[in-house]
């Protein structure tokens, strides 16, 4: 199983969590880690570099912050550009088919926060829908995804633990099932 670990933080020099995800990532050796701001400083994708790189792996975790609910820009950019008509769907689109595709992502907002009674109103399950939706229109399987929440309260403790069950997560996680 090869896999890839996109990872787009505009400003990884700021990061905490994702810095010590990237850095927990390298000393293991057998993940590709792809930093998009890194690759891409001026946005401008090689979209079939990053087609041969989807095609040469069969796990893809997307890790990022959760910005407005969402992705940063140049993630979305990446979904927009690389996942094209005829290649990933469409007639003879058929180059992610049978991926496993993941997200990690760290949120500032608590763990009790992203419940329907909590202030963000909505679990994390929901907010990654479209990412979920994404993922089976591509014909690739969804993986649960791995989160760090409540960053404001964030001890050095509990950011190194996060940094261990990453890896045992990308290494283990399991898709799905629907239905
Ligand atoms: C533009 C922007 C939008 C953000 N939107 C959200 C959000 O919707 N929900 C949330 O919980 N945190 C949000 N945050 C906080 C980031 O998710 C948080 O700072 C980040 O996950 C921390 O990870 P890092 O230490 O790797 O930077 C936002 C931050 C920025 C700069």
């Amino acid at each position: 199983m090869k896999t890839l670990v996109i990872i787009t933080h505009p400003n990884m020099a700021a990061s905490r969590v994702n810095k010590s995800w990237l850095e927990e990532l390298q000393k293991q050796g057998d993940f590709t880690i792809h930093e998009l701001y890194k690759e891409y400083p001026d946005e401008n994708i090689d979209i079939s570099k990053e087609q041969k790189m989807l095609k040469a792996h069969d796990r893809i975790i997307f890790q990022y912050p959760l910005y407005w609910y969402s992705t940063p820009p140049l993630l979305k950019k990446w979904f927009d550009s690389v996942l094209q008509y005829g290649w990933a769907y469409g007639p003879d689109g058929s180059k992610t088919e049978g991926k496993e595709i993941g997200v990690a992502i760290s949120t500032y907002g608590s763990e009790e926060s992203y419940q329907p009674t909590g202030f963000n109103q909505f679990t994390l399950e929901e907010i990654l829908r479209p990412v979920q939706a994404l993922v089976h229109f591509i014909s690739a399987t969804y993986l649960p995804h791995f989160a760090l929440s409540d960053i404001s309260n964030l001890t050095d403790e509990r950011l190194t633990q996060s940094s261990i069950d990453y890896i045992h997560h990308i290494k283990s996680v399991k898709p799905v099932v629907v239905g």
